[in-house]
């Protein structure tokens, strides 16, 4: 828990070890510098095992989001024909993206709450035509509904069935708190956010691309300046960023990265999955019905739908004067749910207090607007 006391349960950003908030106070340094590079390279050198890859990870001063986009605008071309395969509003989210520069996107919707099934993705890709395909964009963790899909078996799926299509995964809200192996699985592009898994504050946008993909930025002619990873590859060889990084949030990065490493991948995990079991088990027993599909549960954000009647600004309000803060929905499903976010810095006590607040915030019936409770 907070050292202020609130239980900021919310699936990024999450709350901050003392050891990362003090690194974050550190005074500045010349990003020209070699102490800039030998940080530089510890973040990226730490962050190759979460990401089950040996290839380089980019690190970008942007939110999640300005890696999605470095994603796309580095790898496809104006008309380049993508399918975008999307289980929330995340999903919904990259398929945007991936239009707005210009991409024939085709979206393969799955019911929220459901994870994707890779055979009806190996289908919608027949449809294609197969070879068509220049890209496949996956969410690894749908933080909107809490599941988790299985990227393994999709991107086997994919490569299967489209050979040429590049498989770009959103893993904002998950990787590092669950095991991913990105070189194993054939993932071409993989993104992650430094105020998710890594217990730092937003700002930083992690990237890394295959062999196959690195190729593609040799080839794609959609317009990137700030995001140019080919430029971002080229300086960090030399120990620097192109642009002025946001180097706070770097020795955050680096914090966390060295709590990681001590506690160990296993147990990061292993408490993850710990994490995620108290959020289902402590929210079905307040008897809140859980939204996803449990045999794909995310382990690092639970959604539940509120009870009938609910009025969701007096039952966050009444969390929030327990001391507990989470998240609300979004879109199609606002006002509807609460997500309890569990990754990062998080205890199996955290998510009991939370839930047990949840809980009786919904028993006392004081969150029941008059209206639909009648
Ligand atoms: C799965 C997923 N994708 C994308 C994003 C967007 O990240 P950001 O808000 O850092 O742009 C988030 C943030 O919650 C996310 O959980």
């Amino acid at each position: 828990v907070n050292q202020d006391q609130t239980n900021l349960r919310i699936p990024g950003p999450t709350p901050l070890p003392d050891e990362v908030r003090e690194a974050g106070a550190r005074q500045m340094i010349n990003h020209r510098g070699p102490e800039f590079a030998a940080l530089l390279e510890r973040i990226t050198s730490g962050v190759q095992p979460w990401f089950g890859t040996s290839r380089d990870v980019v690190l970008l001063s942007a939110a999640g989001t300005g890696g999605l986009e470095a994603a796309i605008v580095n790898t496809l071309s104006p008309g380049d024909r993508a399918l975008a395969v999307t289980i929330g509003a995340f999903g919904d989210r990259f398929a945007s993206i991936a239009a707005t520069y210009g991409a024939r996107v085709d979206r393969f919707e799955v019911e929220w709450g459901l994870a994707a099934d890779p055979d009806a993705v190996r289908e919608a890709l027949r449809a294609g035509p197969p070879d068509a395909w220049r890209a496949v964009l996956l969410t690894h963790n749908e933080t909107s509904t809490g599941v988790a899909n299985d990227i393994a078996a999709l991107s086997r799926a994919i490569h299967e069935t489209a050979p040429d299509a590049l498989v770009i995964v959103d893993g904002i809200s998950a990787v590092g708190a669950v095991p991913f192996s990105m070189d194993e699985w054939g993932v071409d592009v993989l993104v992650s956010g430094s105020q998710k898994a890594w217990m730092a504050a937003p700002g930083m946008s992690l990237v890394s691309l295959s062999d196959r993909a690195w190729l593609a930025t040799e080839r794609a002619l959609m317009p990137r300046f700030y995001l140019d990873l080919a430029r971002h590859r080229a300086d960090a060889a030399e120990g620097q960023t192109p642009w002025t990084p946001s180097v706070a949030v770097m020795y955050q990065l680096d914090a966390g990265l060295t709590l990681m490493e001590r506690e160990g991948r296993e147990a990061v995990f292993a408490r993850h999955i710990a994490c995620a079991e108290a959020a289902r088990a402590g929210l079905a027993e307040a008897g809140l019905d859980l939204l996803a599909e449990q045999t794909h549960a995310s382990r690092t954000v639970t959604a539940a739908w509120l009870p009938a009647g609910t009025d969701p600004k007096a039952f966050s309000a009444a969390l929030r004067s327990r001391g507990v803060v989470v998240a609300g929905g979004q879109g199609k499903l606002k006002g509807r749910i609460l997500r309890i976010g569990h990754l990062g810095w998080v205890t199996v006590e955290d998510v009991e207090m939370a839930v047990a607040a949840i809980a009786e915030v919904s028993r006392s019936g004081s969150a029941t607007s008059v209206a639909a409770g009648a």
